[in-house]
């Protein structure tokens, strides 16, 4: 299978990355790229660490994932014991592959090399990374659940995200 890399967002990467596209149906699952950058770029402003990377497969640039640490989204449920992933936690806060480059084994591998990034613990030691998904997104769900995420129901965000937790 052809070599799939992870490169941090720079100046030279960051407008082909703003390029790539997911599917029409699966618009609701996922931020623009764009977007992405731009809360990457407010959350960084609050001191809240993030790291963005496009994806590549030999130089071609085919999708981005973001990983943050210690963010704390809207929870659904007021009962704080629900939430006991979030502090001091590594996050998968994006990832897509886009359109054209979907169901050839590409996000598999990025999810495992952003994984190999996370346990480099770049803001200090932490037991899980978590993320969360459209609870309708059968793809994510089966993609994350072979790495070994669990979903936490009792969390659920809103706007319909299921959180999923991974012990480091
Ligand atoms: C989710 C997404 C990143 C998967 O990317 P991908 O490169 O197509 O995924 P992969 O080819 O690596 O496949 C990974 C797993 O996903 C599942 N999968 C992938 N394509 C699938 C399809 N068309 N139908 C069913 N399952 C599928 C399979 O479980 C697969 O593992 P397997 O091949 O061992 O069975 C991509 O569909 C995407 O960008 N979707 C829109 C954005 C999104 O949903 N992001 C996740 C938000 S948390």
């Amino acid at each position: 299978m052809e070599k799939v890399k992870i490169e941090r967002i720079n100046d030279a990467n960051f407008y082909e990355i703003t390029r790539l596209k997911v599917g029409k149906e699966q618009k609701n699952f996922v931020a623009s790229n764009t977007y992405s950058l731009a809360h990457a770029y407010l959350a960084q402003n609050n001191g809240i660490p993030v790291f963005p990377f496009g994806i590549f497969v030999e130089e071609k640039p085919i999708g981005f994932l973001m990983i943050g640490y210690n963010i704390f989204p809207n929870k659904q449920n007021e009962d704080a014991n629900c939430d006991w992933f979030l502090k001091d936690s590594y996050v998968l806060w994006r990832l897509m592959i886009d359109k054209k480059y979907q169901s050839k084994g590409y996000a598999k591998s990025a999810v495992k090399l952003a994984l190999d990034f996370v346990r480099t613990f770049p803001c200090g030691k932490a037991k899980y990374c978590w993320l969360s998904y459209n609870n309708d997104n059968y793809v994510a769900k089966s993609l994350f659940k072979s790495f070994g995420f669990k979903e936490v129901p009792e969390a659920f965000y809103k706007g319909g995200e299921m959180p999923a937790v991974l012990s480091l």
